[in-house]
């Protein structure tokens, strides 16, 4: 990506204004991937009207994604037409006319939506990665049923894992050949992904302190609008995953994962093997979270085996080892911890890049 310009730099220790985070956006984050949010930021920068409606916001909800999502949202909704067929026809200069238009005359609106809504982005393709890290875990356990619990689970596609089809570029598949869900991953490395088939299903839970129900018209329409307009591919993704996971969707309980955790545990039958999976959620939680989880985990084996496949950033997973990796090295570990009574194997079992689109399995299986 390239770097700021000379319009967008500021000086070291110095805040940015807001006309400078939105000109940053569009110059920087935006450039090369979304060139309509790339020139609605620039164009809102530009916009004194449109600044002083974003300022009605709460500081920590003016960003360029958080407001830019709402605008989206207001488009998906049908209450912004003008916005809508902008973005319908990728049209930059009329998109940023008519966002700039939008946030005047509906600055409350978009206000209410920013302050409600967490911005959710890259949820969708995590398959590839747990699939295999699953079904090693009931292996491990010597489990023939799994009871999933998605925790920091956002929508709760993770849940979905075993009903996608995924194929690694290896040759090798796994999942449902004939799900409407397809995943492909790049396999680094020469050693082959496991060919095991994941046990069948018995509970699918989502943990979360804010979860989106994909059955709500609502919260669905908010994943879509955390997407930038000019994405199709990714809007596809996302909408072939919302209406696997709503066909049969998982039991989502909110509230703090230290919390909610033994109830989550209750919900999965006893003949299962109680999976947990966190994927790039545990560095929103405090270290002492952390290893309070690591806690709830270890007090549910008191009474059965249970598993933990986690695939977050090098060393944000207690307990995983690191394999000597860089924290913030731009790859993640994958992790697998069995507790069997007393006893708790952790191991890395693989790295992944791009949040699971490539991956390179370590483990021997
Ligand atoms: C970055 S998102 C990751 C979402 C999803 N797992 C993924 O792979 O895209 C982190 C999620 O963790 C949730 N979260 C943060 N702290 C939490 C906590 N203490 N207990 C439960 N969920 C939490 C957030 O609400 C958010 O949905």
């Amino acid at each position: 990506m390239p770097g700021p310009t000379a319009a967008s730099a500021v000086p070291a220790g110095r805040a940015r204004t807001l006309a400078q985070v939105y000109r940053h956006f569009g110059e920087v984050d935006a450039a090369g991937t979304s060139p309509l949010y790339e020139r609605v930021a620039v164009a809102v920068s530009e916009s004194a009207e449109a600044l002083r409606a974003i300022e009605a916001a709460p500081a920590r909800r003016r960003h360029p994604a958080v407001i830019l999502a709402a605008l989206h949202d207001l488009a998906l909704a049908g209450r912004a037409p003008a916005l809508a067929a902008a973005y319908a026809a990728a049209d930059g200069d009329a998109a940023a006319g008519a966002a700039i238009g939008t946030l005047v005359r509906m600055t409350d609106s978009v206000v209410a939506i920013a302050v409600r809504r967490r911005t959710r982005a890259n949820e969708t393709g995590h398959c590839a990665v747990l699939y295999p890290a699953i079904a090693e875990a009931a292996r491990r356990a010597g489990a023939s049923a799994v009871g999933l619990i998605d925790v920091g689970c956002s929508a709760g596609l993770n849940l979905s894992v075993d009903r996608a089809g995924i194929t690694y570029s290896n040759g090798q598949s796994l999942g449902d050949p004939s799900s409407p869900v397809r995943q492909s991953c790049s396999v680094v490395g020469g050693r082959p992904i496991p060919a095991r088939a994941m046990p069948g299903v018995a509970a699918r839970v989502g943990v979360d302190l804010d979860p989106v129900d994909v059955t709500d018209a609502g919260d669905a329409r908010w994943l879509r609008a955390c997407l930038p307009p000019d994405q199709p591919e990714r809007a596809a993704r996302l909408d072939a995953e919302i209406a696997l996971a709503a066909a049969d969707p998982p039991l989502l309980l909110r509230g703090d994962a230290v919390e909610v955790l033994p109830g989550a545990f209750a919900r999965v039958p006893a003949a299962a093997l109680p999976v947990v999976t966190t994927t790039w959620a545990l560095s929103r939680f405090p270290l002492e979270s952390r290893l309070r989880f690591l806690h709830r985990l270890d007090e549910a084996a008191a009474g059965r085996a249970v598993a933990w496949v986690s695939a977050e950033g090098v060393g944000v997973a207690p307990a995983i080892p690191t394999l000597g990796d860089r924290r913030a090295s731009g790859h993640s570990i994958i992790g697998l911890a069995v507790f069997d009574g007393a006893a708790l194997r952790a191991e890395a079992i693989g790295r992944c890049w791009s949040r699971g689109r490539l991956l390179a399995w370590l483990a021997d299986s």
